[in-house]
Protein backbone atom coordinates (compact mmCIF):
# COMPACT_ATOMS: atom_id res chain seq x y z
CA UNK A 1 0.00 0.00 0.00
CA UNK A 2 1.64 3.39 -0.83
CA UNK A 3 1.00 6.09 1.42
CA UNK A 4 0.99 10.00 1.70
CA UNK A 5 1.38 11.42 5.00
CA UNK A 6 0.42 15.28 5.27
CA UNK A 7 2.74 17.24 7.81
CA UNK A 8 6.02 17.73 8.74
CA UNK A 9 6.54 18.04 13.06
CA UNK A 10 7.26 15.37 15.76
CA UNK A 11 4.02 13.99 15.36
CA UNK A 12 4.23 13.23 11.63
CA UNK A 13 8.01 11.83 12.06
CA UNK A 14 6.44 9.35 15.33
CA UNK A 15 3.44 8.73 12.51
CA UNK A 16 5.84 7.73 9.77
CA UNK A 17 8.46 6.06 11.93
CA UNK A 18 5.82 3.33 12.56
CA UNK A 19 4.04 3.49 9.63
CA UNK A 20 7.75 2.21 7.76
CA UNK A 21 7.71 -0.96 10.05
CA UNK A 22 4.12 -2.65 8.42
CA UNK A 23 5.28 -5.18 6.02
CA UNK A 24 1.94 -4.27 4.50
CA UNK A 25 3.56 -0.50 3.21
CA UNK A 26 4.62 0.16 -0.60
CA UNK A 27 6.09 3.56 -0.77
CA UNK A 28 5.66 6.20 1.79
CA UNK A 29 5.61 9.76 0.35
CA UNK A 30 5.37 12.54 3.10
CA UNK A 31 4.58 16.42 2.39
CA UNK A 32 6.21 18.61 3.66
CA UNK A 33 7.85 16.13 5.64
CA UNK A 34 11.40 16.91 7.60
CA UNK A 35 14.78 15.47 7.68
CA UNK A 36 14.02 12.48 10.45
CA UNK A 37 10.82 11.83 8.10
CA UNK A 38 13.24 11.64 5.14
CA UNK A 39 13.94 8.75 7.01
CA UNK A 40 11.68 7.00 6.07
CA UNK A 41 9.57 8.26 2.95
CA UNK A 42 10.02 10.48 0.41
CA UNK A 43 9.47 14.12 0.98
CA UNK A 44 7.69 16.81 -1.20
CA UNK A 45 6.67 19.89 -1.73
CA UNK A 46 3.12 19.78 -1.84
CA UNK A 47 0.49 22.66 -0.84
CA UNK A 48 -2.07 21.38 1.18
CA UNK A 49 -4.29 24.09 0.48
CA UNK A 50 -4.66 23.34 -2.80
CA UNK A 51 -6.89 20.28 -2.80
CA UNK A 52 -6.38 19.70 -6.57
CA UNK A 53 -2.89 19.62 -6.31
CA UNK A 54 -2.89 16.89 -3.74
CA UNK A 55 -5.55 15.02 -5.62
CA UNK A 56 -2.84 15.03 -8.50
CA UNK A 57 0.01 13.56 -6.71
CA UNK A 58 -2.29 11.18 -5.58
CA UNK A 59 -2.91 10.29 -8.70
CA UNK A 60 0.78 10.33 -10.31
CA UNK A 61 1.80 8.49 -7.68
CA UNK A 62 -0.39 5.42 -6.82
CA UNK A 63 -1.46 6.62 -3.24
CA UNK A 64 -3.65 4.42 -1.62
CA UNK A 65 -4.38 6.44 1.74
CA UNK A 66 -3.83 9.65 2.94
CA UNK A 67 -2.85 10.49 6.52
CA UNK A 68 -3.73 14.11 7.64
CA UNK A 69 -1.64 14.83 10.48
CA UNK A 70 -2.59 18.89 11.59
CA UNK A 71 -5.96 19.95 12.32
CA UNK A 72 -5.90 22.73 10.11
CA UNK A 73 -6.16 20.87 6.24
CA UNK A 74 -9.18 18.47 8.24
CA UNK A 75 -11.15 21.74 9.15
CA UNK A 76 -10.97 23.01 5.55
CA UNK A 77 -12.06 20.07 3.90
CA UNK A 78 -9.18 18.50 2.80
CA UNK A 79 -10.16 15.04 3.22
CA UNK A 80 -13.36 15.32 1.74
CA UNK A 81 -11.83 16.51 -1.66
CA UNK A 82 -9.48 13.72 -1.54
CA UNK A 83 -12.48 11.07 -1.03
CA UNK A 84 -14.43 12.70 -3.61
CA UNK A 85 -11.81 12.22 -5.95
CA UNK A 86 -11.86 8.40 -4.61
CA UNK A 87 -8.55 8.33 -2.57
CA UNK A 88 -9.03 6.81 1.00
CA UNK A 89 -8.10 9.13 3.95
CA UNK A 90 -6.92 8.57 7.78
CA UNK A 91 -8.68 11.70 8.93
CA UNK A 92 -12.03 13.30 9.35
CA UNK A 93 -14.36 15.29 6.98
CA UNK A 94 -15.03 18.87 7.38
CA UNK A 95 -17.97 18.58 8.94
CA UNK A 96 -16.90 15.82 11.71
CA UNK A 97 -13.89 17.89 12.31
CA UNK A 98 -15.94 20.74 13.50
CA UNK A 99 -15.45 19.03 17.02
CA UNK A 100 -12.15 20.78 17.17
CA UNK A 101 -12.83 23.70 14.26
CA UNK A 102 -15.64 24.81 16.88
CA UNK A 103 -15.63 24.96 19.94
CA UNK A 104 -19.43 26.50 20.55
CA UNK A 105 -20.02 23.57 17.74
CA UNK A 106 -18.79 20.47 20.53
CA UNK A 107 -20.68 22.17 23.63
CA UNK A 108 -24.13 22.03 21.91
CA UNK A 109 -23.55 18.57 20.74
CA UNK A 110 -22.37 17.48 24.58
CA UNK A 111 -25.76 19.34 25.63
CA UNK A 112 -27.66 17.63 23.39
CA UNK A 113 -26.21 14.35 23.89
CA UNK A 114 -25.91 14.70 27.31
CA UNK A 115 -22.21 14.30 27.60
CA UNK A 116 -20.68 15.59 31.12
CA UNK A 117 -19.01 18.95 30.12
CA UNK A 118 -18.35 22.58 31.65
CA UNK A 119 -21.56 24.78 31.78
CA UNK A 120 -21.06 27.36 28.89
CA UNK A 121 -22.85 29.92 26.45
CA UNK A 122 -22.02 31.12 23.14
CA UNK A 123 -21.67 34.60 22.31
CA UNK A 124 -21.37 36.24 18.60
CA UNK A 125 -21.05 40.48 20.15
CA UNK A 126 -19.17 41.43 22.63
CA UNK A 127 -21.88 42.83 23.92
CA UNK A 128 -23.70 39.11 24.51
CA UNK A 129 -20.74 38.04 26.00
CA UNK A 130 -20.14 41.00 28.43
CA UNK A 131 -23.44 40.28 29.81
CA UNK A 132 -23.39 36.51 30.14
CA UNK A 133 -20.06 36.97 32.29
CA UNK A 134 -22.65 37.85 35.42
CA UNK A 135 -24.18 34.14 35.40
CA UNK A 136 -20.49 32.70 36.06
CA UNK A 137 -18.80 32.33 39.21
CA UNK A 138 -14.48 32.98 39.12
CA UNK A 139 -12.24 31.90 37.54
CA UNK A 140 -14.26 31.45 34.50
CA UNK A 141 -12.88 30.53 30.91
CA UNK A 142 -13.51 32.30 27.92
CA UNK A 143 -12.35 30.91 24.29
CA UNK A 144 -12.60 31.88 21.02
CA UNK A 145 -14.39 29.50 19.31
CA UNK A 146 -12.20 28.26 16.11
CA UNK A 147 -9.06 27.04 15.49
CA UNK A 148 -6.17 29.27 17.49
CA UNK A 149 -3.01 26.77 17.77
CA UNK A 150 -3.79 25.94 21.23
CA UNK A 151 -3.44 29.90 22.31
CA UNK A 152 -7.30 30.91 22.38
CA UNK A 153 -8.31 30.55 26.21
CA UNK A 154 -7.83 32.32 28.87
CA UNK A 155 -8.81 31.70 32.48
CA UNK A 156 -9.81 34.73 33.91
CA UNK A 157 -9.43 35.11 37.76
CA UNK A 158 -11.33 38.26 38.07
CA UNK A 159 -14.26 39.87 36.10
CA UNK A 160 -11.90 42.60 34.83
CA UNK A 161 -9.09 39.84 33.20
CA UNK A 162 -12.19 38.34 31.86
CA UNK A 163 -13.60 41.37 30.09
CA UNK A 164 -10.43 41.99 28.87
CA UNK A 165 -10.30 39.00 26.97
CA UNK A 166 -13.69 39.29 25.80
CA UNK A 167 -12.84 43.14 24.33
CA UNK A 168 -9.29 41.13 23.03
CA UNK A 169 -11.17 38.00 21.32
CA UNK A 170 -14.02 40.56 19.59
CA UNK A 171 -11.35 42.81 18.94
CA UNK A 172 -9.70 40.39 16.89
CA UNK A 173 -6.61 39.05 18.62
CA UNK A 174 -7.61 35.82 17.72
CA UNK A 175 -8.77 36.59 13.99
CA UNK A 176 -11.55 35.12 12.36
CA UNK A 177 -11.36 32.36 15.34
CA UNK A 178 -12.33 34.94 17.83
CA UNK A 179 -15.47 36.07 15.82
CA UNK A 180 -17.72 33.95 18.24
CA UNK A 181 -16.49 33.15 21.89
CA UNK A 182 -17.47 30.31 24.77
CA UNK A 183 -17.61 31.25 27.84
CA UNK A 184 -17.10 28.11 30.86
CA UNK A 185 -17.72 27.42 33.89
CA UNK A 186 -14.43 26.40 35.23
CA UNK A 187 -13.44 22.78 36.31
CA UNK A 188 -10.98 21.46 38.69
CA UNK A 189 -9.07 18.08 38.67
CA UNK A 190 -6.12 16.71 37.05
CA UNK A 191 -6.14 16.04 33.09
CA UNK A 192 -5.72 13.84 30.80
CA UNK A 193 -5.81 12.99 27.13
CA UNK A 194 -7.67 9.76 25.90
CA UNK A 195 -7.20 8.67 22.25
CA UNK A 196 -9.73 6.31 20.41
CA UNK A 197 -10.25 4.95 16.77
CA UNK A 198 -13.34 5.31 14.85
CA UNK A 199 -14.37 4.78 11.74
CA UNK A 200 -17.97 6.23 12.47
CA UNK A 201 -19.73 3.14 14.14
CA UNK A 202 -16.99 1.06 15.79
CA UNK A 203 -14.45 2.98 18.26
CA UNK A 204 -11.56 1.40 19.81
CA UNK A 205 -9.59 3.05 23.07
CA UNK A 206 -6.30 3.95 21.09
CA UNK A 207 -4.12 4.74 24.85
CA UNK A 208 -4.12 7.70 27.08
CA UNK A 209 -1.27 10.42 28.11
CA UNK A 210 -0.44 13.28 30.37
CA UNK A 211 1.54 16.39 28.62
CA UNK A 212 3.28 19.75 30.37
CA UNK A 213 2.05 22.69 28.91
CA UNK A 214 3.48 25.44 30.86
CA UNK A 215 7.37 26.23 29.24
CA UNK A 216 9.17 26.33 32.86
CA UNK A 217 9.81 23.81 35.46
CA UNK A 218 7.22 23.11 37.97
CA UNK A 219 4.96 24.16 35.18
CA UNK A 220 5.89 27.25 35.14
CA UNK A 221 5.45 30.09 32.78
CA UNK A 222 3.37 30.84 29.34
CA UNK A 223 1.49 27.99 27.93
CA UNK A 224 3.14 26.02 24.99
CA UNK A 225 1.87 23.42 22.21
CA UNK A 226 3.85 21.12 24.66
CA UNK A 227 7.05 20.34 26.93
CA UNK A 228 6.47 17.02 27.08
CA UNK A 229 4.08 13.85 27.47
CA UNK A 230 4.33 10.68 28.94
CA UNK A 231 1.89 7.51 27.99
CA UNK A 232 -0.50 5.74 29.52
CA UNK A 233 -1.54 8.30 32.30
CA UNK A 234 -2.91 5.95 34.81
CA UNK A 235 -4.78 8.62 36.90
CA UNK A 236 -7.21 7.49 33.80
CA UNK A 237 -8.31 3.99 35.78
CA UNK A 238 -9.49 1.15 33.59
CA UNK A 239 -13.02 2.23 35.09
CA UNK A 240 -12.56 5.71 34.09
CA UNK A 241 -11.39 5.10 30.60
CA UNK A 242 -14.61 2.74 30.40
CA UNK A 243 -16.77 5.50 31.62
CA UNK A 244 -14.96 7.84 29.03
CA UNK A 245 -15.52 5.84 26.24
CA UNK A 246 -19.54 4.94 27.38
CA UNK A 247 -20.18 8.47 28.50
CA UNK A 248 -18.34 10.72 26.42
CA UNK A 249 -16.99 9.22 23.17
CA UNK A 250 -19.40 6.90 22.19
CA UNK A 251 -22.26 9.26 22.41
CA UNK A 252 -20.05 11.28 20.40
CA UNK A 253 -20.10 9.46 17.72
CA UNK A 254 -23.88 8.38 17.86
CA UNK A 255 -24.29 11.97 17.65
CA UNK A 256 -21.85 12.90 14.91
CA UNK A 257 -23.42 9.70 12.78
CA UNK A 258 -27.37 10.96 13.25
CA UNK A 259 -26.52 14.09 12.16
CA UNK A 260 -25.44 12.50 8.77
CA UNK A 261 -21.71 13.31 9.43
CA UNK A 262 -20.05 10.25 11.05
CA UNK A 263 -16.77 10.59 12.18
CA UNK A 264 -13.37 9.03 11.00
CA UNK A 265 -9.84 9.28 12.14
CA UNK A 266 -8.85 9.56 15.78
CA UNK A 267 -10.85 11.41 18.67
CA UNK A 268 -8.63 12.78 21.04
CA UNK A 269 -10.26 13.67 23.80
CA UNK A 270 -8.59 15.97 26.63
CA UNK A 271 -10.45 15.03 30.28
CA UNK A 272 -11.03 16.87 33.43
CA UNK A 273 -11.26 13.99 35.86
CA UNK A 274 -13.08 16.08 38.46
CA UNK A 275 -14.71 14.76 41.54
CA UNK A 276 -17.81 13.86 39.37
CA UNK A 277 -15.72 11.64 36.80
CA UNK A 278 -14.54 12.58 33.31
CA UNK A 279 -15.87 15.23 31.75
CA UNK A 280 -15.10 16.64 28.56
CA UNK A 281 -12.81 19.44 27.98
CA UNK A 282 -12.19 19.82 24.38
CA UNK A 283 -11.86 17.70 21.77
CA UNK A 284 -9.21 17.04 18.71
CA UNK A 285 -10.02 15.42 15.14
CA UNK A 286 -6.11 14.76 14.99
CA UNK A 287 -3.40 13.12 17.06
CA UNK A 288 -1.79 14.90 19.34
CA UNK A 289 1.55 16.63 19.67
CA UNK A 290 3.70 15.62 21.38
CA UNK A 291 0.87 12.80 22.69
CA UNK A 292 1.41 10.94 19.30
CA UNK A 293 5.01 10.22 19.86
CA UNK A 294 4.70 8.55 23.28
CA UNK A 295 1.60 6.52 21.43
CA UNK A 296 3.71 5.55 18.52
CA UNK A 297 6.83 4.36 21.12
CA UNK A 298 4.15 1.88 22.77
CA UNK A 299 2.00 0.54 19.95
CA UNK A 300 2.47 -3.19 19.16
CA UNK A 301 0.64 -3.05 16.52
CA UNK A 302 0.71 -2.89 12.68
CA UNK A 303 -0.76 1.08 12.04
CA UNK A 304 -0.57 0.59 8.32
CA UNK A 305 -3.49 -2.24 9.08
CA UNK A 306 -4.86 0.05 11.84
CA UNK A 307 -5.54 3.31 9.79
CA UNK A 308 -6.43 2.13 6.85
CA UNK A 309 -9.02 -0.25 8.90
CA UNK A 310 -10.73 3.14 10.03
CA UNK A 311 -10.45 4.69 6.59
CA UNK A 312 -12.49 2.04 4.51
CA UNK A 313 -14.64 1.34 7.35
CA UNK A 314 -13.15 -1.67 8.50
CA UNK A 315 -12.51 -0.96 11.46
CA UNK A 316 -14.87 -4.17 13.56
CA UNK A 317 -13.06 -6.62 11.00
CA UNK A 318 -9.21 -6.24 12.50
CA UNK A 319 -7.90 -7.17 15.80
CA UNK A 320 -8.21 -4.03 18.32
CA UNK A 321 -4.73 -2.29 18.98
CA UNK A 322 -2.36 -3.92 21.32
CA UNK A 323 0.18 -1.66 23.37
CA UNK A 324 2.86 -2.43 25.88
CA UNK A 325 2.26 -1.74 29.44
CA UNK A 326 5.60 -0.43 29.39
CA UNK A 327 5.28 3.14 29.54
CA UNK A 328 6.79 6.12 27.12
CA UNK A 329 8.12 9.69 28.17
CA UNK A 330 8.94 12.57 25.51
CA UNK A 331 11.47 15.71 26.57
CA UNK A 332 10.72 18.81 24.05
CA UNK A 333 14.40 20.44 23.18
CA UNK A 334 12.82 24.23 22.04
CA UNK A 335 14.61 26.47 20.30
CA UNK A 336 15.91 29.39 22.76
CA UNK A 337 13.03 31.67 22.94
CA UNK A 338 10.15 29.84 22.88
CA UNK A 339 7.22 30.09 22.93
CA UNK A 340 7.53 33.47 21.75
CA UNK A 341 9.64 34.28 18.72
CA UNK A 342 12.47 31.27 18.65
CA UNK A 343 15.61 31.28 17.38
CA UNK A 344 16.03 29.90 14.15
CA UNK A 345 19.27 28.11 12.37
CA UNK A 346 20.69 26.62 15.45
CA UNK A 347 23.12 23.80 14.83
CA UNK A 348 21.56 20.56 16.33
CA UNK A 349 24.47 17.28 16.41
CA UNK A 350 25.14 13.27 17.95
CA UNK A 351 21.57 12.49 17.97
CA UNK A 352 23.18 9.12 16.44
CA UNK A 353 25.07 9.07 19.60
CA UNK A 354 21.91 9.83 21.56
CA UNK A 355 20.00 6.90 19.92
CA UNK A 356 22.51 4.36 20.80
CA UNK A 357 21.59 3.59 24.40
CA UNK A 358 17.81 3.03 23.15
CA UNK A 359 16.21 6.49 23.01
CA UNK A 360 14.55 7.67 19.95
CA UNK A 361 14.93 11.18 18.60
CA UNK A 362 11.82 12.45 16.75
CA UNK A 363 12.49 15.50 14.47
CA UNK A 364 9.55 18.44 15.20
CA UNK A 365 11.23 21.32 13.43
CA UNK A 366 14.47 20.84 11.90
CA UNK A 367 15.62 21.53 7.95
CA UNK A 368 19.21 20.43 6.92
CA UNK A 369 21.15 23.30 5.35
CA UNK A 370 23.14 23.05 1.79
CA UNK A 371 26.05 21.38 3.40
CA UNK A 372 23.71 18.84 4.76
CA UNK A 373 23.80 19.90 8.43
CA UNK A 374 21.10 19.60 10.64
CA UNK A 375 19.50 23.09 12.09
CA UNK A 376 16.39 24.31 14.18
CA UNK A 377 13.78 25.55 12.17
CA UNK A 378 10.72 26.20 14.44
CA UNK A 379 10.16 26.72 18.31
CA UNK A 380 10.12 23.01 19.07
CA UNK A 381 12.73 21.27 17.96
CA UNK A 382 13.59 17.69 18.62
CA UNK A 383 11.21 15.16 20.91
CA UNK A 384 13.53 12.98 22.48
CA UNK A 385 11.74 10.02 23.20
CA UNK A 386 12.19 6.24 25.68
CA UNK A 387 10.21 3.23 26.73
CA UNK A 388 11.02 2.04 30.36
CA UNK A 389 9.95 -0.67 32.58
CA UNK A 390 8.93 2.20 35.01
CA UNK A 391 8.45 6.62 33.88
CA UNK A 392 11.49 6.65 36.01
CA UNK A 393 13.04 4.56 33.56
CA UNK A 394 11.96 5.79 30.84
CA UNK A 395 12.74 9.36 31.89
CA UNK A 396 16.39 8.59 32.97
CA UNK A 397 16.80 7.14 29.31
CA UNK A 398 15.25 10.23 28.01
CA UNK A 399 17.21 12.38 29.54
CA UNK A 400 20.05 10.85 29.02
CA UNK A 401 19.76 11.43 25.50
CA UNK A 402 19.03 15.14 26.14
CA UNK A 403 22.16 15.39 27.82
CA UNK A 404 23.95 13.84 24.49
CA UNK A 405 22.30 16.03 22.19
CA UNK A 406 24.70 19.16 20.79
CA UNK A 407 22.30 21.92 20.49
CA UNK A 408 23.73 25.12 21.75
CA UNK A 409 20.24 27.00 20.80
CA UNK A 410 18.06 24.73 22.38
CA UNK A 411 16.35 24.03 25.94
CA UNK A 412 14.27 21.58 27.68
CA UNK A 413 12.11 21.08 30.62
CA UNK A 414 13.96 18.74 32.97
CA UNK A 415 10.92 17.39 35.32
CA UNK A 416 9.04 15.84 32.58
CA UNK A 417 6.78 13.16 34.11
CA UNK A 418 7.13 14.33 37.48
CA UNK A 419 3.90 13.91 38.79
CA UNK A 420 3.89 10.54 37.37
CA UNK A 421 7.21 9.61 38.78
CA UNK A 422 6.11 11.02 42.43
CA UNK A 423 3.55 8.35 42.58
CA UNK A 424 5.06 6.05 41.57
CA UNK A 425 7.34 6.37 44.15
CA UNK A 426 4.55 6.70 46.88
P1 LIG B 1 -8.43 23.78 25.42
O1 LIG B 1 -7.67 24.45 24.30
O2 LIG B 1 -9.91 23.90 25.33
O3 LIG B 1 -7.94 22.38 25.71
O4 LIG B 1 -7.97 24.53 26.73
C1 LIG B 1 -6.60 24.67 27.05
C2 LIG B 1 -6.43 24.43 28.52
O5 LIG B 1 -7.23 25.34 29.26
C3 LIG B 1 -6.86 23.05 28.98
O6 LIG B 1 -5.87 22.10 28.82
C4 LIG B 1 -7.17 23.30 30.44
O7 LIG B 1 -5.98 23.33 31.19
C5 LIG B 1 -7.73 24.70 30.43
N1 LIG B 1 -9.20 24.69 30.37
C6 LIG B 1 -9.97 24.77 29.27
N2 LIG B 1 -11.28 24.74 29.59
C7 LIG B 1 -11.35 24.64 30.93
C8 LIG B 1 -12.42 24.59 31.88
N3 LIG B 1 -13.69 24.67 31.50
N4 LIG B 1 -12.09 24.49 33.19
C9 LIG B 1 -10.81 24.46 33.59
N5 LIG B 1 -9.76 24.52 32.76
C10 LIG B 1 -10.01 24.61 31.45
N1 LIG C 1 -0.20 18.62 22.85
C1 LIG C 1 -1.47 19.19 22.66
C2 LIG C 1 -2.04 19.08 21.31
O1 LIG C 1 -1.54 18.39 20.43
O2 LIG C 1 -3.08 19.69 21.07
Amino acid sequence: MNILLLGGGGREHALAWKLAQSPLLGKLHAAPGNPGIADHARCHALDMTDHGAVTAFCNDHGVDLVVIGPEAPLVDGLADSLRGAGVSVFGPSQAAAQLEGSKGFTKDLCLRAGIPTAGYVRATSQAEALAALDSFGLPVVIKADGLAAGKGVVIAETADEAREAIIDMFGGHFGSAGAEVVIEEFMTGEEASFFALTDGATIVAFGSAQDHKRVGDGDTGPNTGGMGAYSPARVLTPELERETLTRIIAPTVKAMADAGTPYSGVLYAGLMLTEDGPRLIEYNCRFGDPECQVLMLRLQSDLVELLSAVADNRLAAIAPPDFSPDPALTVVMAAGGYPGTPVKGGMIADIALAEAHGAKVFHAGTIRDDQGVLRASGGRVLNVSARGATVRAARDLAYDAVDAIDFADGFCRRDIGWREIARESE
